[in-house]
Parts: structure tokens; C-alpha cells; sequence
């Protein structure tokens, strides 16, 4: 839509448009779940609109995963946003190492041509830790950086699918199931309604600073995500869903 002005699913995009109440809906075809091609074309979809939005000296906040992954991977020079700065929303939520946001951002700025910082915390903090940990001069500085980000990537989980890849303790796992989570975005498991059941705390990006953001892009697709993106969109913080063909047909079941 975006780059030649004619989508291939253009009426599939503004269904899913009105049914999320979003600015702006971008449909790659297949289903991510069973090809991995799928989720590279998610990846190609982001870094093109994000050529048509980015300006220099923009700051962009990026969360941790596999679609976050491909994004970064996808990367090309930042042609029209020279001196951009990429730092991650937040800690590294338990995952390993190539999915957290520290890795992934450091690689999306390199191929950008960007610059980018470290969000060097360990999560989740315990009450007494999160507290001093954000007076620290280095830290306080960065945690500005991510509060201020114009710019927010991020991508959306299946609760439990999340909880389970990021080796959740049986006391979350409990809380999860008691609240009936559905879906997961940057540490924030949601329910049907939208509704917060449990964050992990650390420090960084909060739902709230989303409102200051002008451009909130999830990035998330396969059928097996239909559920969790609708549950994220309730809440309707991002603005921009770039998801596939599958999700989208699954979203549209049963109304
Ligand atoms: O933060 C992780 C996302 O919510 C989903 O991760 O892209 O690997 O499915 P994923």
C-alpha cells in the first residue's frame, strides 16, 4: 500500500483497520507459523515503512523477540533518517540472548547506519533494586532516551507460548491461567478485555509512555497470534499493525 499504492489486500487491511481501530493496517500473504519466508517479509514490510516515516535524529524504542529479530535483520541503510539512535524498550524479559532487546536493537543500528545505547538491568528487579537502579546517572540517562522515543517497535505474543519461552516461574505461570492471559507485549500479559493480569517489573518503556509515542508499530503475525493481537488491541496503544494473511483471516472469524 505504502510503496506502490495498490495492496494486494487492501480490502483485507481496512477490515482488520475498523475491526482494531487503527491508523494504519500493512498484510504481507501466508501465515508465519508454517514459513519462515512469511516472517521475513514481515520483517522487509517493516523497514519499508519505516523508510516513509523516519526523519534524523529520531529516537526508536525496540522490544525483544523473533519478529523483532527478522526487523533487524531485514535492516538497510536509513537513507532519508541519517543519526538515528535505536535503544531497547526494555530488559531482556528472560529470553535468551539473540531474542532480547539489547541484541536485536544493536543489529537493526548497525544495518541502519544508526547509532545505538545499552540497557545494561537485569530483570525482573525486585522492589528495593528497580528503586536505586533508576537514580543511577547511566541509567537515568538512557531510561530518558526510551521514555522520549518517537518511535516504537515492538511485536505481540501469545501469553502462554511467552511465559513458557522465557522459562516463567510456576507462581506466574498460576497467575497467567487465574487471570486467563492471552497476549503478551514488551512484559505486559493481557487478558481477552485487554486488561492488564501481570508485568514484569523492570525499568524502561512503560504502556504509558506509548501516548507520547507518534508511531507505535506491532509487528506480529501467523494464525496462531489472531487471539493475542486482538486482546493487545483493546487497549489500543500502537497505531500501526503490520501483520500476515493468516492472522488477519483469523481475526475476522466469528463476528
Ligand atoms: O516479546 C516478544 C513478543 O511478544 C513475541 O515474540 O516475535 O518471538 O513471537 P515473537
Amino acid at each position: 500500500e505504502f510503496m506502490n499504492g495498490i495492496s494486494e489486500f487492501s480490502v483485507l487491511e481496512s477490515q482488520i483497520k475498523d475491526k482494531l481501530q487503527l491508523e494504519q493496517v500493512i498484510i504481507v500473504a501466508g501465515n508465519s507459523d508454517e514459513q519462515t519466508s512469511v516472517k521475513e517479509e514481515l520483517g522487509k514490510a517493516c523497514v519499508q515503512f519505516l523508510n516513509t516515516i523516519l526523519t534524523s535524529n529520531q529516537t526508536i524504542a525496540v522490544t525483544g523477540g523473533t519478529s523483532m529479530a527478522e526487523v533487524a535483520n531485514q535492516m538497510k541503510p536509513l537513507l532519508h533518517a541519517p543519526n538515528c539512535t535505536f535503544v531497547p524498550a526494555r530488559g531482556g524479559l528472560g529470553e535468551q540472548v539473540e531474542n532480547q532487546a539489547n541484541t536485536i536493537c544493536s543489529q537493526m543500528a548497525k544495518k541502519a547506519n544508526g547509532n545505538y545505547r545499552m540497557l545494561y538491568v537485569p530483570d525482573p528487579l525486585s522492589e528495593e533494586s528497580y528503586h536505586s537502579i533508576i537514580e543511577e546517572p547511566a541509567i537515568k540517562d538512557i531510561l530518558e532516551m526510551i521514555h522520549d522515543a518517537r518511535i516504537v517497535l515492538h511485536s505481540i505474543g501469545d501469553a502462554f507460548t511467552m511465559a513458557k519461552r522465557r522459562k516463567a516461574s510456576d507462581e506466574v505461570l498460576q497467575k497467567l491461567k487465574t487471570g486467563n492471559a492471552v497476549s503478551e507485549a514488551f512484559g505486559y500479559y493481557l487478558d481477552e478485555q485487554g486488561e492488564l493480569v501481570y508485568k514484569v517489573r523492570t525499568v524502561g518503556m512503560q504502556i504509558e509512555d506509548l501516548e507520547h509515542a507518534q508511531y507505535v508499530i506491532a509487528v506480529a503475525g501467523g494464525k496462531s497470534k489472531a487471539k493475542a493481537i486482538q486482546s493487545y488491541f483493546k487497549q489500543g496503544k500502537s497505531n500501526v499493525l503490520i501483520t500476515d494473511e493468516a492472522a488477519a483471516k483469523e481475526m475476522l472469524k466469528g463476528n
